[in-house]
């Protein structure tokens, strides 16, 4: 008989472990389980996950840090989606979900793509995503997020951009915004939707336009074609928005139930050009009969008109833009309209076009031009060296205007925020929200110029909730004077008042909090200037953009009127006529409960100090 030492039994009961370890390892690589969930791992970035026992939703674990992993859905063995997410390696972020109803009694494989640098499949299965993926009837989209806007409309969960395609039609208000399902960053646009009968309450609809084979939904308009010029039915709403794969071209989407469900039109698309174009943004003109498509021409900064009988077939008619205006970026996201000049019986087009870079604070800037629409052709009023601004914030973009509003009402809403750092705010299950929505008109400056009035649209104040606090008026010296904004829903409200300089050179008006984090609007009669200083504003750090003075010209005046509004991270200014909006981001990490008034030399009177708590309407 053999006799086998300790030293020659070693490798041999080595050899054991090691094979089992392998076949244990084998058994894991080939199939993990997770209840109802079969997960194959394939390779170092490779990995198979059948959905057995189908739910509502299977949650994706997300984190931010994580490259994007590519998922394909298969549905019955075929490809029917592929989309991005940064699947968790290290640590979650959150969860989101995916939605797996729309396959009821299909067989679903996620046949999963990652881009980790990494050689070997044991590694892929230590990923943090794998142990919570989960099959869920339930998502939690209660957001209790510290930042989360009250009162400003804003995605349940998710990434949101743009809004788009906005109309109105039997008395409801439709939203559509670049959506972003998969995570908080940019990624997978989808139209996502949301309608209200007021334009401060939101009720959150499914996805309304999905990606497809010609790629990702970027934004674009809707017009109600009430007299069925496309052949789609009477009053059907007629999507075009900007199909983004590897170029960028213009679909049609139709919609015959108001805007909750988009048909996508097979003959799509129904303006290709070889430049980048994107961002359709239609109406129709009276005088000409026809409908009007502004088109963003990105890189030659320009704007292309087309017009068309039907929606579908347009012909180009004209440009504008070269040499106009701000020119430092794109240009993107065009609004054409004729709006009333204050006080006259005249009026005048506006070309909204938004740019990105070259805003006057950095970044994402909403410019216009006023002039005159022959039904071809934009001609300018002013010359091109003349930039004008919609708004003096560092947080307003891609600004665009409702169609077919009631009452030939001009109502506008943008992003509130700044692609500089859109994507890093201190935010976590959701990202961003839009501004108020807005009524403009023109007015004369006292140079004679015809700019944009921007006031809040009057349903805003519903917002107002219990008792205002009033103030009255006072004077205040160098030494601020203090009053108390509201407790109640994290501090939000609406502060109005009448600043009298008199004495003052600059009036400034203080929001702090107990950590001493404040935002700072300064009226400045020297240099006749109106600025919001936010560089302590409270979390800033997160990206070297984001702490700014922003700064609006603002002639010196016996009396200025001023509407400010306070939501969880952001504040937006008014002049009472609307002479100028600024819209910045802040992210106090305690509410403000403070407003103080102070001067640097002399005294100034404040009339009518009045604080109104708002309403919670998220
Ligand atoms: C503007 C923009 C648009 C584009 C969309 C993509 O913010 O760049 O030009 O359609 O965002 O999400």
């Amino acid at each position: 008989m053999k006799h086998y030492s300790h030293r020659t039994l070693l490798p041999f009961w080595g050899k054991v472990i090691v094979t089992s370890l392998i076949i244990i390892m084998n058994i894991g690589i080939c199939a993990a389980q997770s209840a109802g969930l079969k997960i194959h791992y394939l390779g170092a970035n490779h990995s198979l996950v059948q959905v057995r026992e189908p739910q509502k939703y299977l949650l994706l674990p997300v984190e931010e840090a994580a490259p994007e992993a590519t998922v394909n859905v298969l549905v019955n063995n075929k490809t029917d989606r592929s989309f991005q997410v940064r699947l968790a390696v290290n640590r979650i972020d959150y969860l989101v979900p995916f939605d797996l109803e729309q396959y009821k009694g299909k067989t679903v494989t996620l046949d999963i793509h990652t881009g980790n640098s990494r050689a070997n499949v044991r590694d892929a299965m230590a990923d943090a995503c794998w142990k919570e993926l989960k099959l869920s009837d339930t998502f939690d989209d209660a957001n209790r997020e510290e930042f989360r806007p009250l009162y400003h409309h804003s995605p349940l969960y998710g990434w949101m951009n743009d809004p788009n395609g906005m109309f109105y039609k039997d008395g409801e208000y439709h939203l559509y915004y670049q959506w972003n399902p998969y995570g908080s960053m940019w990624g997978n646009m989808n139209w996502g939707h949301s309608s209200s009968k007021d334009l401060i309450s939101w009720q959150h609809h499914p996805v309304a336009i999905q990606p497809n084979g010609l790629g990702t939904v970027f934004s674009g308009s809707s017009v109600v074609d009430k007299d069925n010029t496309a052949g789609f039915g009477k009053g059907a709403v007629i999507a075009i928005y900007t199909s983004a794969g590897a170029s960028q071209m213009q679909s049609l989407a139709y919609s015959l139930d108001n805007g909750m469900t988009f048909h996508v039109y097979e003959n799509n698309p129904i303006i290709a050009a070889d430049k980048e174009c994107r961002d359709p943004n239609m109406f129709w003109h009276e005088k000409s009969g026809k409908w009007i498509l502004i088109l963003a021409a990105a890189l030659e900064k320009e704007m292309w008109i087309y017009s068309s009988p039907n929606l579908k077939n347009w012909t180009k008619e004209s440009s504008f833009g070269h040499g106009y205006g701000a020119q430092d970026g794109v240009w993107e996201c065009p609004d054409l309209m004729e709006l009333p000049v204050r006080g006259t019986d005249r009026t005048k087009w506006v070309l909204i076009c938004n740019i990105n870079p070259g805003g006057p604070f950095g970044g994402s800037a909403a410019q216009y031009f006023v002039g005159d629409f022959d039904g071809k052709t934009f001609t300018c009023d002013t010359k091109p060296e003349i930039t004008k601004w919609m708004d003096y914030g560092k947080d307003h973009y891609a600004a665009v205007s409702w169609s077919n509003a009631p009452e030939k009402r001009h109502t506008v809403i943008a992003w509130m925020s700044n692609w500089q750092y859109a994507n890093n705010v201190p935010t976590k299950q959701f990202r961003s929200a839009n501004t108020l929505p807005r009524d403009i008109e023109l007015y004369e400056g006292g140079d004679g110029e015809l700019y944009l009035a921007v006031t809040p649209a009057p349903e805003v104040n519903a917002l107002r909730a219990g008792k205002a606090l009033k103030y009255g008026s006072f004077s205040a010296g160098t030494k601020k004077v203090s009053r108390k904004l509201p407790a109640e829903n994290s501090g939000i409200c609406e502060i109005n008042l009448e600043l009298v300089p008199r004495s003052a050179g600059k009036v400034y008006i203080t929001l702090s909090n107990d950590k001493d984090e404040r935002t700072v609007v300064t009226y400045d009669l020297e240099n006749s200037t109106f600025s919001m200083d936010r560089t302590a504003s409270g979390l800033t750090d997160f990206n070297k953009d984001f702490p700014a003075i922003t700064v609006a010209p603002c002639p010196a005046k016996a009396k200025l009127c001023l509407r400010l509004f306070v939501d969880r991270c952001s504040v937006e200014a008014f002049e009472g006529d609307g002479r100028f909006a600024m819209t910045n981001l802040v992210f106090p990490q305690h509410p403000y409960t403070t407003v103080s008034v102070a001067v640097d030399k002399g005294r100034c009177k404040v009339n009518d100090l009045t604080v109104n708590s708002l309403k919670v309407n998220n």
